[in-house]
C-alpha cells in the first residue's frame, strides 16, 4: 500500500514539465522495467532555483521524482546531489519495499543534471556557477 503522500505526489506530481531556459539536464532510463526520468534545473548563484521534469514511469517513480524537486529548489549543488534515495524515500512516508527502487531515477537523473550544469559551466563562458 501507498502512503497518502505518495499518492498525493503521484495524482498531483509538482514541477511537471520543462523549463525551457534549463542550464543542466539529466535522464536516466532502469533498463530492467524501462521507465525513465529526465530532469531540468535551472542554476543560480550556485543554487537549484528551478527544476522541472518528464517522466514515463510507475506511481512511485513519478511520486518519488515529484517529491525530490520540492527536495531541491534552493539547495546549493552541493545539497543537492547529497540527497538520498532514503531521504526520498522518508519525505513520502515510505514506499513498499519492492518500490524502493523507483527513488534511485529522480536523484540519479537529479545528479546527472547538476554534472552536465558544471560541464557546460566549463565549456561555456556565458554559464556562470
Ligand atoms: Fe520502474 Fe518503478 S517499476 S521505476
Amino acid at each position: 500500500m501507498y502512503s497518502t503522500t505518495v499518492m498525493d505526489h503521484f495524482k498531483n506530481p509538482r514541477n511537471v514539465g520543462i523549463i525551457p531556459a534549463a542550464n543542466g539536464i539529466g535522464t536516466i532510463g532502469d533498463p530492467d522495467c524501462g521507465d525513465y526520468v529526465r530532469i531540468y534545473i535551472r542554476v543560480r548563484a550556485n543554487r537549484v532555483c528551478e527544476v522541472g521534469f518528464e517522466i514515463c514511469g510507475c506511481p512511485a517513480s513519478i511520486a518519488t521524482t515529484s517529491v525530490l524537486t520540492e527536495m531541491a529548489i534552493g539547495k546549493t549543488l552541493d545539497e543537492a546531489v547529497a540527497i538520498t534515495e532514503a531521504d526520498v524515500v522518508n519525505a513520502l512516508a515510505g514506499l513498499p519495499e519492492a518500490k524502493i527502487h523507483c527513488s534511485n531515477l529522480g536523484t540519479a537523473a537529479l545528479r546527472q543534471a547538476v554534472v552536465d550544469y558544471l560541464q557546460r559551466c566549463k565549456h561555456n563562458k556565458e554559464v556562470k556557477p
